[in-house]
């Protein structure tokens, strides 16, 4: 009895210790890549509605609503960004996709010879002293098993796993293979057991990286592995520096112009807030309604649903003092521009629930071609979605813990 209530007292103060009221939050620092220098527009426009259907595709069944969507093509590139880190002992180094809109963590492994990508290095648990297997019982297995993305084998010692990226009615988006723990360094930290995925076989399009760091808010993702609550991250447009990508107690916004807006819950894995309505100049227009907005790293233009996409747009085009020019690739508003003239641009500002994001100029009118300027929202049939353009020199923080968004303007690369 005496030996149980000692038991019972070291589990609570255990706990008590593991409870993160009860201690001092750590906070990791990593880096975050630009994998195009310049962006290529139809090759933007392209990823970015290839990427609304998938993310409209998760949304439709984790609501076990039937898509309306079109199946993925496989073969596009994007500008997104990828995180660096290093998985193993002794550490290999990776570079792999960022992503927010997904929990998964994997890597390629072994020789992964029919895997995508390709040309990227593929790690090797056999030659890491820190990898085990992660049994069925894992928590993070359950987690699998309960959306039916893993099963079990080898008499409950291997959880195997297929996480779908697109349609379940098309089989060629995903990855596959066994959940792994491994400790990871990020930065200059050294997080042992990682649960990810150990990827031998996987088709789709995950850029040039190997493999993708799921940083949404399901149990699966970096962020949730790290027990943080918090992660911003600042994304410059210059694809020769490294954006901060930061965890916990360094995921802090400070100073002046810090605006805070509520994540919707409810919603698993994505970041969606409130957009209530679009300044743009004098106009003010429709927001997104009840459906939201999602802030997504891997989305690289900004779509925007109707009644939102329409207004805006008309108010672009009747405060833009420029000739307009035939629309291109999904851009509507696009206006000639000879770059030794100096035009006015009408202001855009997002207004959130309790915040407005008054952007950049750049983070919404961008040359696409010589001498065509335009107005780098597109429209979606399905979800809204604010892509990475939109969020540079932008420090964001998703505080998930308490469901809150925060953003401050920055310079990225000297944050
Ligand atoms: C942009 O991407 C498209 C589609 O991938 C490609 O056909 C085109 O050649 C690219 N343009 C440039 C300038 O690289
Ligand atoms: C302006 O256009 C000329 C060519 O017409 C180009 O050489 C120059 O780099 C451009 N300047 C800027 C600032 O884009």
């Amino acid at each position: 009895m005496a030996a149980k209530v000692a038991l019972l007292a070291l589990i609570i103060s255990f706990l008590l210790a593991a409870s993160p009221a009860n201690s001092e939050r750590r906070g990791f620092r990593a880096t975050m890549i630009r994998r195009e220098t310049a962006i290529n527009f139809t090759r933007a426009a392209r990823q970015s509605h290839e990427r609304l259907s998938m993310l409209a595709a998760r949304l439709d069944a984790a609501a076990s609503r039937p898509s309306p969507q079109t199946p993925l093509r496989v073969d596009a590139d994007g500008a997104g960004y990828d995180m660096e880190f290093s998985i193993g002992t002794p550490p290999l180094k990776l570079l792999a996709l960022a992503d927010t809109g997904s929990d998964l963590i994997w890597t390629k492994c072994g020789t992964c010879a029919s895997c995508a990508p390709q040309g990227s290095p593929s790690y090797y648990p056999d030659k890491s002293s820190s990898f085990s297997k992660l049994p069925c019982s894992d928590s993070l297995c359950s987690a699998l098993q309960s959306e039916s993305f893993a099963t079990c084998s080898a008499g409950g010692a291997e959880c195997d796993y297929r996480y779908p990226y697109g349609l379940s009615t098309n089989s060629h988006h995903y990855t596959q293979g066994y959940m792994g723990s491994e400790t990871f360094t990020l930065g200059s930290d050294v997080v042992p057991g990682v649960g990810f995925g150990c990827t031998t076989m996987s088709e789709g399009n995950y850029g040039t990286g190997s493999g993708l760091v799921g940083l949404g808010r399901g149990p699966l993702s970096l962020v949730s592995q790290l027990g943080v609550g918090a992660f911003s991250y600042c994304l410059t447009p210059d694809a020769s520096k490294a954006s901060p990508l930061l965890f916990g107690s360094l995921a802090t916004l400070t100073g002046t112009g810090v605006q805070s807006t509520p994540l919707l819950i409810g919603i698993d894995t994505f970041y969606v807030v409130n957009l209530q309505s679009i300044s743009i100049g004098a106009a003010t227009t429709a927001g997104t309604g009840n459906n939201g907005i999602v802030f997504d790293s891997g989305t690289t233009l900004t779509l925007l649903a109707d009644p939102a996409y329409s207004a805006a747009k008309t108010a672009i085009l009747s405060q833009t003092a420029l000739p307009r020019v035939a629309n291109r690739d999904g851009f509507e508003a696009c206006f000639q521009f000879s770059n030794g003239s100096s035009v006015t641009l009408p202001p855009m500002v997002l207004n959130f629930d309790g915040a407005d994001m008054n952007l950049p100029t750049e983070n919404f009118f961008m040359e696409v071609e010589h001498g065509v300027l335009c107005w780098i929202v597109q429209k979606s049939s399905s979800m809204s979605i604010i892509g990475n353009i939109m969020q540079m020199n932008y420090h964001i923080r998703y505080d998930v813990e308490n469901s809150v968004l925060s953003f401050q303007p920055a310079n990225c690369d000297s944050l």
